[in-house]
This record gives C-alpha cells, sequence and structure tokens, in this order.
C-alpha cells in the first residue's frame, strides 16, 4: 500500500490529479465517488480543471459509495444533493444518465432489489477504474461499518452511534441523522480496479493506523484496503500521527 502524507491543499490536489490522468487516458472512464467533508476540495479542483478545459466528463460515468435511507435526493443532507452540488451541477457529465447515487428511499425489498441491481449495473460498465474513499473514525469505508463481512455487495444496514455521533455536526440535531444507509459493499468497493483513500485530521488516526497497520479484521473494515494490489492513501500528519509514532 503506498502512502503519501501531506498537507492540504496537496493531497487534494494530488487525488484530482489522479482522477484526471485517468480521465485523460480513458474519457468514458468508471469512477467511483465518495462523500463526506474531506473529498470537498478535490471536487473543487475538478470543476476547475473542468473550466480551464484540461478534463472534460462528457463521457465519465460514476457509481457514489453510499446514501443515507430515508432522505430524498433533494434534502441538503443527501448525498445525491452534495454531488449534484460539489461536482456534477458544475461539469459536462451527463447528469442522468452518468451518474449513479444510489436512492435512499423506498420500502425494504425496493432498497434490496436496487442494491443488486447497483453491483449489476457496475459490470455492465465494466467496473470501476478508480475509487476514491474517505474513512469514518471507527473505520468504515462507505458506510460498511465494523462487522460487516468482507464478502458483502451493496446492501442495506445499520449506522454505527460513532458515527451517527460523527455526523450530527452536519444537520440541525442528532435525532435527524438518519441510522440506516445503502451502502457499496467490502467486496463491491476492493473490486475497483485501483483506489485512492484520503484521511485528515486527528479523529482518523487510529482508524489509519489499523488500516495501514493493524491485522485485516472485520473489526476494522478499511483494513481489507492491505489485500488490495492497487491501492494508495493519502494522509495529513494529523491522521498518520499513531502510525509514525509506532516507527520510532
Ligand atoms: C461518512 C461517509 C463516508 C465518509 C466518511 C468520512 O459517514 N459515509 O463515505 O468517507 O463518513 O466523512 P468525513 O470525510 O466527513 O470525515
Amino acid at each position: 500500500m503506498k502512502v503519501v502524507v501531506a498537507a492540504e491543499p496537496e493531497l487534494s490536489q494530488q487525488i484530482a490529479q489522479a482522477f484526471i490522468q485517468q480521465i485523460q487516458v480513458k474519457p468514458n472512464s468508471v469512477l467511483g465517488l465518495a462523500t463526506g467533508s474531506t473529498p470537498i476540495h478535490t471536487y473543487q479542483h475538478l470543476v476547475e480543471a473542468y473550466k480551464a478545459k484540461q478534463v472534460s466528463f462528457k463521457d465519465v460515468v460514476t457509481f457514489n459509495l453510499d446514501e443515507y435511507v430515508g432522505l430524498e435526493g433533494t434534502h441538503h443532507q443527501s448525498y445525491r444533493y452534495f454531488m449534484n452540488t460539489q461536482l456534477f451541477d458544475h461539469i459536462d457529465i451527463q447528469k442522468e444518465e452518468n451518474t449513479h447515487v444510489l436512492l435512499g428511499t423506498g420500502d425494504a425489498e425496493s432498497l434490496q432489489h436496487q442494491a443488486k441491481a447497483f453491483d449489476a449495473k457496475i459490470q455492465e460498465c465494466g467496473g470501476i477504474d478508480l475509487q476514491i474513499l474517505g474513512l469514518g473514525s471507527d473505520g468504515h469505508i462507505g458506510f460498511n461499518e465494523p462487522g460487516t463481512p468482507f464478502d458483502s455487495l451493496t446492501h442495506c444496514t445499520s449506522l454505527a452511534p460513532s458515527t451517527i455521533t460523527d455526523n450530527a455536526r452536519l444537520f440541525d440535531d442528532i435525532s435527524e441523522v438518519p441510522t440506516q444507509a445503502v451502502t457499496m459493499g467490502l467486496h463491491t468497493i476492493m473490486q475497483a480496479r485501483r483506489i485512492l483513500l484520503m484521511a485528515t485530521g486527528p479523529k482518523k488516526a487510529e482508524a489509519v493506523y489499523h488500516l495501514v497497520k493493524g491485522p485485516v479484521t472485520e473489526e476494522w473494515p478499511c483494513s481489507i484496503l492491505q489485500r488490495h494490489p492497487d491501492c494508495a492513501i493519502f494522509v495529513d500528519a494529523e491522521a498518520y500521527a499513531l502510525v509514525s509514532s509506532q516507527k520510532e
């Protein structure tokens, strides 16, 4: 696993650059996208690159990692809303046909059906060429919380109490944070040909330690990335602090 330790804005710029190069080499790339605070600057760089005519997204296909159950795509905290406002509305991507964000609404049966169709659609598009990941403080990737089986495909899941607490900052009240989500599974994520994970700040230090140094265990979902043949992590010094201190 390649590790890049740098500060912002360099981290986000490097990840944006990797996406731009990917699209320049293969204009119809299939990209796996993430939400959360961490990739926001990366998306800003991509919008700037598009406006500077360095890259076009017209043939790009995207699949997002996850979505909250219970939020309409128009809700300001839904991940569909996030992607539209942070990226899709500002670039030349074919939003209706080529961007795939799981729907968070519907009954259990329709959510399950949708999850299955999502994995099939990824396959149909040729698989994900480049996947960006954030990291939960409990080691989740997507919304795959501790204990999620490594062979999981896209599925509905309950959020860990710590994730609800972490994400409450984005809602008016913690009671408004959804308790369930739909997410790509760990197996789905691991099938991406190339993965770039990004983590910043001291709250991610423990998870980064388990990601890099820990045993591969379902208790730390991110640790599965040690088994990926082409995964790089981009971290700042604070997120990498526990790994650095163990080296001495
Ligand atoms: C959220 C998302 C993840 C994201 C992570 C970190 O709950 N489901 O996809 O990577 O938690 O979020 P942030 O970047 O805001 O710290």
